[in-house]
């Protein structure tokens, strides 16, 4: 028996994840001699010693199954009673060489302490809303954009044939990447992102501006953590579902294409629905692009471990995958640069400024 290899998926699932986990399992079983064995439910699973033997030929069909074959989970060591002595213990209770977290910030936050206290950890970074600092592009993403783009291009057809405003409201958490991106491709009239609080009064203008140039209906692509735009908070606020926070921390963003539509009709008069694309947005199988990068990342994880180059993390720069150590990848998010913002703004209908 080779050494054995741990592989979990922790967070919020996303398409690409099985294309990492197929391409780890078998490279890591038929090339480096490992045991591959699925810690399953995130770190639930090596908090509780669920873990699933992984065969060439399990993994072999995934190579276009969206979701994660291993289970993921929000779950949180460090917020649990001795939570990171139990990851410890079973890691060496489970014989475990070394293992491959797949997360976003939060997962591979976990993972940086746990290699920190001398684990031999890799990690991969995932996540739709690619916010995380030290890739170029995380996969889901890519499936994510194309979802959200032909949500945009159907609501077009229903807008246009209603004379309607419609308000659609995408994921992202803090970062703005998907609603940016799908907002340009599905041609949007108005992206409105996290990055920069938003003024009701100016949206309401803008679409009044772009109904008296003769355009009877209008898109608007909004990310469900955009703020809005308050006299005393230079921050901004947030829509909430509810006050709850997750094991991390992390308000629950969702309802603000409602709030928004509301406000649009009732200021301007013109009929306005809205949409909330939601958890369609992470379903289903991934586009060939996170199907290549999840291969990729797969590989590049588990050559990692057979050159026990711990505490590190796979990272697309440019077209090159390359290794970034874990303390890069988290603590802080990747949001939409500066010198980006005014894509936002590109196909807006624009206001003339006051002058004086
Ligand atoms: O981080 C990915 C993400 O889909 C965010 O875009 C979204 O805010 C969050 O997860 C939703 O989390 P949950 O699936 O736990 O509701």
């Amino acid at each position: 028996m080779g050494k054995k290899v741990g592989i979990l998926t922790g967070g919020g699932d996303c398409p690409g994840l099985n294309s990492v986990i197929r391409a780890a399992v078998w490279k890591g079983i038929t090339e480096h001699g490992f045991e591959m064995i699925g810690i399953l439910e995130g770190w639930k699973g090596l908090l509780e010693n669920l873990t699933a033997n992984l065969t060439v030929e399990d993994v072999s069909p995934l190579w276009n199954q969206g979701g994660t074959i291993l289970k993921t989970s929000r779950t949180n060591p460090y917020k649990m009673q001795d939570g990171a002595d139990k990851c410890l213990n079973n890691f060496s209770k489970l014989g475990l060489h070394a293992l491959i977290a797949i997360g976003g910030d939060d997962t591979l936050s976990v993972a940086h302490k746990l290699f920190q206290a001398k684990l031999n950890i890799v990690g991969v970074p995932k996540t739709i809303d690619n916010d995380v600092p030290a890739t170029d592009y995380t996969f889901g993403f890519d499936t994510a954009v194309n979802i959200a783009t032909e949500a945009l291009d159907r609501c077009h057809t229903t807008a246009a044939s209603h004379k309607r405003v419609l308000v659609v409201e995408l994921m992202g958490r803090h970062a703005g990447w998907i609603t940016l991106h799908a907002g340009i491709a599905g041609g949007a009239d108005l992206i409105i992102v996290p990055e920069k609080p938003f003024d009701i009064e100016e949206v309401c203008n803008r679409l009044i501006k772009l109904k008296e140039s003769g355009k009877d209906h209008a898109l608007v692509a909004v990310a469900e953590g955009a703020k809005l735009a308050v006299k005393e908070d230079k921050d901004g606020t947030f829509v909430l579902k509810n006050l709850e926070r997750d094991p991390f921390g992390h308000v629950k963003l969702g309802g603000i294409a409602k709030v928004l539509a509301d406000e649009i009709e009732g200021r301007t008069g013109m009929e306005t629905r809205s949409v909330s694309l939601g958890h369609i947005q992470r379903g289903g199988n991934p586009t060939a692009f996170d199907r290549v990068l999840g291969t990729r990342f797969g590989l590049a994880a588990i050559d990692l471990i057979a050159r026990k180059d711990f505490g590190k993390i796979t990272a697309l720069r440019g077209n090159e995958i390359v290794a970034v150590e874990l303390e890069k990848a988290v603590g802080s998010t990747k949001t939409i640069p500066d010198n980006m913002m005014p894509l936002t703004e590109f196909f807006a209908p624009q206001l003339t400024k006051e002058k004086g």
